[in-house]
């Protein structure tokens, strides 16, 4: 059977490339830093596999047809389309469409009704880890697209489900691969709303902490709070559906630091196997 490999998470944000030059140096070094470790962190656990938990930036999907999980059961993933992403050094990355698909039928045996796809666009929120990670070879990559944008959106539980949900088909699915997953987004940030620009860190690091406790504290604090603190934050569901992966055991905290120059309160972890 496949192995779990480890799990780890990283805030994304289209200013992390659009205005990286304007970021201040000491921010930029440890930003810089915060990905290259979980790149090595990610290399040193051999992962051969890559689950990609992210949200879907209206690249795929819109308001006619928004799933609340997608998982992507491609032979190959496209690369982002954003124009400002045309740096990015991979048009194509290779997908792992038996493992997609053994997702989605563990999925469905236990109650889950994930949305599939064979073609999906891998937009900045996964390329933009993914890009800055600086890896040396780019595993296979199995997207799943949480709805983490666009109200309503899954339950907060059901994303630590969801998590528990890939351990279980990462250990049944038949063959030696080391499967790794990898969430993207949050911690807080508001796009396009009044409160654009504004970064709680107080939300950040009280949210960074729960994970160490019990899960039902992480949730209630997250319910209660996510309302309030922006809607990128919403994108820490993709960080519970690592954590549900990992065990729910807490996690390594790579660093942490809101960065005003791109917006986001920006978060790095890294669990183990
Ligand atoms: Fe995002």
């Amino acid at each position: 059977m496949a192995r779990f490999a480890g799990a780890w998470a990283a805030s994304h944000g289209p200013l992390l490339v659009r205005e990286w030059e304007s970021v201040p140096a000491d921010q930029k070094a440890r930003l810089a830093s915060a990905f290259r470790s979980l790149g090595k962190k990610l290399a040193a656990s051999r992962a051969e596999v890559l689950i990609v938990v992210s949200p879907d930036h209206w690249s795929n999907f819109f308001l006619d047809n928004y799933p609340a999980v997608c998982i992507g059961v491609g032979a190959a993933n496209e690369g982002p389309p954003e124009p400002w992403m045309k740096a990015f050094p991979h048009q194509s990355i290779a997908g792992h469409a038996p493992l997609g698909m053994h997702i989605v039928q563990t999925a469905l045996q236990a109650g889950f009704e994930p949305s599939m796809s064979h073609r999906l666009k891998l937009d900045h929120g996964a390329c933009i880890p993914l890009w800055r990670m600086e890896l040396a070879s780019m595993p296979a990559l199995v997207p799943m697209l949480v709805n983490s944008i666009e109200p309503p959106m899954p339950s907060l539980s059901r994303c630590c489900q969801w998590g528990a949900l890939l351990r279980q088909a990462i250990e049944s699915f038949p063959g030696g691969e080391r499967i790794g997953v990898l969430a993207t987004g949050g911690l807080s940030h508001s796009i396009g709303e009044k409160t654009m620009g504004a970064i709680h860190e107080d939300f950040d690091r009280e949210t960074l902490r729960l994970f160490s406790g019990p899960e039902h504290s992480l949730v209630r604090y997250l319910e209660d709070e996510l309302p309030r603190r922006g809607n990128g934050s919403e994108e820490v569901r993709n960080w519970l559906v690592a954590h549900g992966a990992a065990g729910a055991r807490g996690f390594e905290l790579v660093d942490y630091l809101p960065v005003p120059a791109v917006i986001v309160g920006c978060g790095f972890a890294a669990w183990s196997a």
